[in-house]
């Protein structure tokens, strides 16, 4: 979810509803805003898009404060009576809530019990908290303060007050929460690019903190009513980076993008005679470590698998896998000294935040691997290395998986040699040919639209299929495929389909095959016959060097290990182009969000 919060002197309303726009990638079952003014506060909210709340918002509300929130359902289907604001029954006090309330049963039966709820939402009852708390006599402050000190859970709250017409009161507390500074206004934002239409100064918060935000005055408190100090930071975000300019969807700029964020990535990482270079501690820890453990969650855990070989091969150091929220309560028996890196492109991602704040209290190391500078992890972990991949707003990621495997292959490349490790190329030069190779593949939109078009445009499923760092690509082909079409898609490691899987296998069931890597050409190529001899239809994509008769599409050569750079873009085209060819809303799939910060 993603809320929004205006006080000033303009109408608030369009701010807020620019601001939620911008915020949609984070959730888009359900949208609200409310707006108060000198008549009181007036709450809107819809089941769907922020284009839905748009149309139901009343053109002639003019009100100098409000707060928005844009919702991924978690406790309540999404429904208006679900969407925020919630409103106490009184309707004094109004409130957006991103995160989750884990103890808002407990709350329910030991205050509630006299209370009429009108949603299934944990939400409702911080809201309905607080009324009851103010007409013990407390003031909203206090009322505020005791409420969250009841809350156990993850939350960013905007909350309005009917009766204190010139505050909007926010506390945050795990989920990511921002204030921006205006002039003659100041604005409350879970990212940024929300409210970049209006500033670009922000203050970062922090957990357990409470902030009093009018509109020519913040004040930071923690929980004891300290006041904070604490100076703003100018986001170095382009307003034009966030607008898909003449793309008809962000996930294809995003795609096309790729050999740039490339070469952005080779310039970022060389120092001025040309070479690799990564900060020195960050090489140590890394070198120090006798096991590395890498904890992601959707695509940048499948960057993670990739990323294991190219340490392992590069820096011979061994590289465990583990899925962030798998990891809390199956925590495998750690090395000695190892090393936590953290693959995240939002570096907001709940479960992988839960992993970090437990590895840092036992006292290890941590790097967190993201696209977005001043993010949670990257603020929490020891260490950062960035992306430089821009904005990415398309729910299903793309250039930030080749970035995260560009900026992985520099970080073993950079560790390796720094223990005097030789490698047989020169990283630089390979970046530079598989950015080239990108381009090859994005310039061959056409062929992967007839692809989609024939392998995939009716079928129920799908599978891919692969051998060593192909397999793993093949996961990330999957995923992408599943989650923008709706195709039921998997990802095998080529040998193990007949293991159970083939049992699926129907007259036209499409596979998709990689094969880019020699050493197992063969055997791929092996499983491939045993599909198609039970009627699947295949199509393979190959690597320059190793084609043969029959396959389907063949990609430049780049090097062996850099091959997931390259071999992934046919599979996020193809997946493009089936969920256009099937109508499916491609930036913005069903149920999903782009940032999870829920775990
Ligand atoms: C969500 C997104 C995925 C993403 C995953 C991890 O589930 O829908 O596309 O890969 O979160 O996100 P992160 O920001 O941590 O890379």
């Amino acid at each position: 979810c993603g809320i929004v919060g205006f006080i000033g002197n303009n109408d608030s309303k369009e701010i807020l509803l620019k601001g939620l726009e911008k915020l949609e990638y984070r959730g888009y079952d359900s949208a609200g805003i409310a707006v108060m003014n000198e008549d009181g506060v007036q709450v809107f909210k819809e089941k769907g898009r922020i284009a839905d709340l748009r149309s139901i918002v009343e053109e002639d509300v003019l009100a100098n404060t409000g707060i928005g929130h844009t919702r991924w359902a978690t406790h309540g289907v999404p429904s208006t009576v679900n969407a925020h604001p919630h409103q106490s029954t009184t309707s004094r006090y109004t409130l957006v809530h991103n995160g989750v309330i884990e103890n808002y049963d407990l709350l329910k039966r030991e205050y509630l019990q006299g209370v009429a709820l009108e949603s299934d939402t944990d939400t409702e009852i911080i809201v309905q908290l607080i009324d009851l708390f103010a007409k013990e006599g407390l003031s909203t402050e206090e009322a505020f303060r005791k409420t969250l000190g009841l809350l156990k859970g993850s939350y960013a709250i905007a909350l309005l007050d009917e009766e204190n017409k010139e505050t909007i009161f926010v506390a945050k507390n795990k989920s990511p929460l921002l204030v921006g500074l205006g002039e003659d206004f100041n604005v409350v934002a879970s990212d940024a690019m929300a409210m970049l239409q209006v500033t670009n100064q922000y203050v970062e918060l922090m957990d357990k903190e409470i902030v009093i935000v009018q509109k020519d005055q913040v004040t930071i408190q923690n929980m004891n009513g300290e006041t904070i100090s604490r100076d703003p930071y100018t986001a170095e975000l382009d307003a034009s980076d966030i607008e898909k300019g003449t793309y008809p969807h962000y996930m294809l700029k995003e795609i096309d993008e790729q050999p740039l964020v490339t070469r952005k990535i080779i310039q970022a990482y060389q120092n001025d005679s040309g070479n690799l270079t990564i900060d020195e501690e960050i090489i140590s820890a890394v070198n120090d470590a006798d096991r590395i453990y890498i904890v992601a969650a959707g695509t940048s855990y499948h960057a993670g698998l990739v990323g294991k070989q190219f340490i392992e091969k590069l820096a011979k150091i061994p590289v465990e896998v583990h899925i962030a929220s798998e990891f809390g309560y199956n925590m495998p028996i750690l090395s000695e000294k190892p090393l936590f890196i953290f693959i995240s492109q939002s570096g907001e991602t709940a479960d992988s935040r839960a992993v970090l704040v437990n590895v840092t209290k036992l006292g290890y190391k941590t790097l967190t691997v993201t696209n977005v500078p001043g993010s949670t992890l990257s603020r929490e972990a020891d260490y950062t290395l960035l992306l430089h991949a821009g904005p990415e707003i398309a729910v299903a990621s793309t250039k930030a998986y080749t970035a995260q495997l560009a900026v992985l292959a520099i970080l073993a490349e950079v560790a390796g040699a720094s223990k005097g490790f030789k490698h047989e190329f020169d990283l630089v030069q390979e970046l530079g040919i598989v950015a080239n190779g990108m381009e090859v593949l994005c310039d061959a939109k056409e062929e992967f639209e007839d692809i989609a078009r024939s392998f995939l445009s009716t079928t129920r499923n799908a599978f891919f299929i692969g051998r060593g760092i192909d397999y793993y690509v093949g996961l990330e082909g999957s995923l992408k495929l599943k989650e923008i079409s709706y195709i039921q898609a998997e990802g095998f490691a080529g040998g193990e389909l007949k293991h159970g899987t083939i049992a699926l296998i129907e007259n036209g069931t499409p596979i998709i095959a990689l094969a880019t890597q020699e050493s197992v050409n063969l055997s791929i190529r092996g499983n491939v016959k045993e599909v198609v001899a039970r009627g699947a239809n295949p199509c393979i994509i190959s690597m320059k060097g190793l084609e043969m008769d029959g396959d389907t599409f063949i990609i430049p050569e780049v090097h062996e290990l850099l091959t997931p750079l390259i071999s992934v873009i046919p599979l996020q085209l193809i997946a493009y182009y089936a969920a256009l060819h099937r109508d499916c809303d491609v930036d913005k799939p069903r149920n999903l969000a782009k940032s999870v910060t829920v775990e």
